[in-house]
C-alpha cells in the first residue's frame, strides 16, 4: 500500500511529504488538525487508479477531512475494501512525472521506466505516445551509479534545472529497490512541486518473498486476509501450492514434473474442446516433494479437493528416491485419513505412478480398490482422462 511504500521510501531518504494513517473519520480529522491546512485523503488499497475511482479527495479543513474519510472508508476499489486512509498535506503540483525500477525477466535484467508525462494517465501515454516513455535497461551487476542515474534522467527528459535533484532521487529509489529486495519500485506521480521540489506523491513497492529471510521487518506488510484462503491453508501445511482457475486439480512430486503436468493437462483440455481455447484447465500447482508421506498426500488432497472449481484430480507421481509402493500406500492412507476427518473423497481421481517400484504401487492401488480412483499408466493418457472427467462433471 502507498503508506507502506512511503515507509520504505523514507528509510532510503527518498523525498516525500509525510502523512498519517487513519482508520476512522475521527482519526482522519485529528490527523488533518495536526497537519494543519488543506489535506488530501487517500484510500489505502493494493490497487492503482484510486484517484479515478473516487478514493483520493481534497479536504479544506479537519471537518471535511472527516467527511471525506467517511466516504472513502468502506469503499470498494477494484475488489479491495478500503480499511484505512492516508491523510497527507495537499501540495501544489506543477508537473507529474512517472518513475519505476522493475525486474525485466525476459532480458534477465532490471529496467527503469521514466516519463515526464506521468500521473493517472500513464497507461494511456504508454499506448498513444510511447516515445514519451523512456525505458533504460539497468545491468544487475553494475547497478545504478551516478553516471547511470544521469543517463536515466536524460532519457526521461527531466527538465535541466531539476537534473541534479532527479539524479539524487533516482539513486535513492535504486537504494530502496536493491536494499529491500524489491521486484518493483514505482512512483507515480513523482511530483514537481512549486519551488521546483521533487516529491514522491504516490508509491508502490513489491518485494520478492524469496528474500524474506533477509527481511524479518517486511513481515508486518504481509496481508494474510488478502491471500487466497486455499494458498494460505497450504502455506500453513508447508505445501508448495499455487491456485489457478481451472477444473483439474494437480498433485505431483517435483516442481519440474508438476510444471509439465500443468502443460499436458492444458493441452488435453484444449484438444477435447477442439482447440477453441475454452477447454478445461489445471486448477492449481501442487508439488508434494520427494518422499511424500501419507500425511503430506492427505494434506495435499484436502487442499486440492477444497477448491470448489476442481471437478477431477490428477495425481502424477514419478518414483525416484521415493518408491511408488510408498506413494500408493500414501494415497490409500490419505483416503482413510480424510474419511476420519469427515472429508470423504467424492471427486474422481486419476493416478499415474511410474518409476521406482511402479508394479508394486499399481498392485497396492488395485487391491485397495478405492472408489472414484482410476489408474492410468501413461502421463498423457492420465492427463486426457482427468480432463475428460473434469469436462463431464
Ligand atoms: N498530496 C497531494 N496533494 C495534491 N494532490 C495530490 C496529492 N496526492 C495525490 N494527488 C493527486 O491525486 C492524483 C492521484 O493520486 P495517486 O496517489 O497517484 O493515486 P492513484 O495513482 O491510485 O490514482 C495524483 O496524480 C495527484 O494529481
Ligand atoms: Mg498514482
Amino acid at each position: 500500500m502507498e503508506y507502506q511504500a512511503k515507509e520504505l521510501f523514507a528509510k532510503h531518504n527518498v523525498p516525500l511529504t509525510a502523512g498519517t494513517v487513519a482508520e476512522t473519520p475521527e482519526e482522519a480529522r485529528a490527523a488533518a488538525e495536526a497537519l494543519g491546512g488543506r489535506v488530501v485523503v487517500k484510500a489505502q488499497v493494493k490497487a492503482g487508479g484510486r484517484g479515478k475511482a473516487g478514493g483520493v479527495k481534497l479536504a479544506a479543513d479537519p471537518d471535511e477531512a472527516a467527511s471525506k474519510a467517511a466516504e472513502i472508508l468502506g469503499m470498494d476499489i477494484k475488489g479491495h475494501t478500503v480499511r484505512r486512509v492516508l491523510v497527507v498535506p495537499a501540495v501544489d503540483i506543477a508537473e507529474e512525472y512517472y518513475f519505476s525500477f522493475l525486474v525485466d525477466r525476459a532480458n534477465r535484467s532490471y529496467l527503469c521506466i521514466a516519463s515526464v508525462e506521468g500521473g493517472v494517465e500513464i497507461e494511456e501515454v504508454a499506448r498513444t505516445n510511447p516515445d514519451a516513455v523512456a525505458t533504460v535497461p539497468v545491468d544487475p551487476v553494475t547497478g545504478v551509479d551516478e553516471a547511470k542515474a544521469r543517463e536515466i534522467v536524460a532519457a526521461a527528459k527531466f527538465p535541466a534545472e531539476l537534473a541534479d535533484q532527479a539524479v539524487d532521487m533516482v539513486g535513492k529509489l535504486w537504494n530502496c529497490f536493491v536494499g529491500e529486495d524489491a521486484t518493483l519500485v514505482e512512483v507515480n506521480p513523482l511530483g514537481r512541486l512549486s519551488g521546483n521540489r521533487l516529491d514522491a506523491l504516490d508509491g508502490k513497492v513489491s518485494v520478492d518473498e524469496n528474500a524474506d529471510f533477509r527481511h524479518s521487518e517486511h513481515e508486518k506488510y504481509a496481508d494474510r486476509s488478502a491471500d487466497d484462503p486455499l494458498e494460505a491453508a497450504a502455506k500453513e501445511k508447508n505445501l508448495n501450492y499455487v491456485k489457478l482457475d481451472g477444473a483439474v486439480g494437480i498433485i505431483g512430486n517435483g516442481a519440474g514434473l508438476v510444471m509439465s503436468t500443468l502443460d499436458v493437462v492444458a493441452y488435453a483440455g484444449d484438444a477435447l474442446s477442439s482447440g477453441d481455447g475454452g477447454g478445461v484447465k489445471p486448477a492449481n500447482f501442487l508439488d508434494i516433494g520427494g518422499g511424500a508421506s501419507a500425511e503430506v498426500m492427505a494434506n495435499g488432497l484436502e487442499i486440492v479437493l477444497g477448491d470448489a472449481g476442481v471437478k477431477a484430480v490428477f495425481v502424477n507421481v514419478f518414483g525416484g528416491i521415493t518408491a511408488c509402493d510408498e506413494v500408493a500406500n500414501g494415497i490409500v492412507s490419505a483416503f482413510r485419513l480424510l474419511a476420519e476427518r469427515g472429508d470423504r473423497v467424492t471427486k474422481p481421481l486419476v493416478v499415474r505412478l511410474d518409476g521406482n517400484n511402479a508394479d508394486e504401487g499399481h498392485r497396492i492401488l488395485d487391491e485397495a480398490n478405492l472408489s472414484g480412483v482410476e489408474r492410468v499408466d501413461t502421463m498423457d493418457g492420465a492427463a486426457r482422462r482427468a480432463a475428460e472427467l473434469a469436462a463431464a462433471n
